[in-house]
């Protein structure tokens, strides 16, 4: 039962990843420009998010911890930050840098559950800002 609710949290990560990035790769024509060194950066956490959950699946504690830095460099980097970013974004911004940091200390502690919840949120996360971006 355990394992069976592991698969299942698991398989929903997998597919919001997917429809957040094929969603947003749809609207790329509009605001390029300003946002071509944040394309960067965006590519590379789905990269980090990819790593986690196959850390979290092979009970690789190091990988999720890892990734999760990753994942807090890249949300402090200059140009994650937008032009005249609205007060959503920031608040957006900031909860993704609380969720990784609340990863890296559940995966240092082993904790599976609470990681997989991080994880979840993180995605809920993405998912927000770039709807958000969309709306904007
Ligand atoms: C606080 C806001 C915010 C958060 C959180 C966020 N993004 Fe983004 N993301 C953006 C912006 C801004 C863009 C550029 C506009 C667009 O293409 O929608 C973007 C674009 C992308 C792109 C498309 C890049 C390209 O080549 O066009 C990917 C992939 C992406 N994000 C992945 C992620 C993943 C994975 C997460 C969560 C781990 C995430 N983003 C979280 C703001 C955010």
């Amino acid at each position: 039962m355990r394992f069976f609710v592991r698969s299942m949290t698991l398989a929903a990560v997998g597919i919001l990843i997917v429809s957040s990035v094929s969603r947003s790769q749809d609207q790329k024509d509009d605001q390029s420009e300003t946002l071509a060194s944040n394309q960067l950066l965006m590519k590379d956490k789905l990269v980090q998010m990819n790593r986690i959950l196959e850390g979290l699946t092979l009970d690789d504690f190091d990988k999720v911890t890892k990734s999760a830095k990753t994942l807090q460099m890249i949300s402090k980097a200059a140009s994650w930050h937008i032009v005249d970013p609205s007060p959503r974004y920031e608040r957006l911004s900031k909860n993704f840098q609380e969720q990784s940091l609340d990863l890296e200390r559940h995966a240092k502690d082993q904790n599976i559950d609470a990681a997989m919840l991080d994880l979840v949120r993180l995605n809920v996360t993405c998912a927000q800002c770039h709807q958000h971006m969309r709306e904007e």
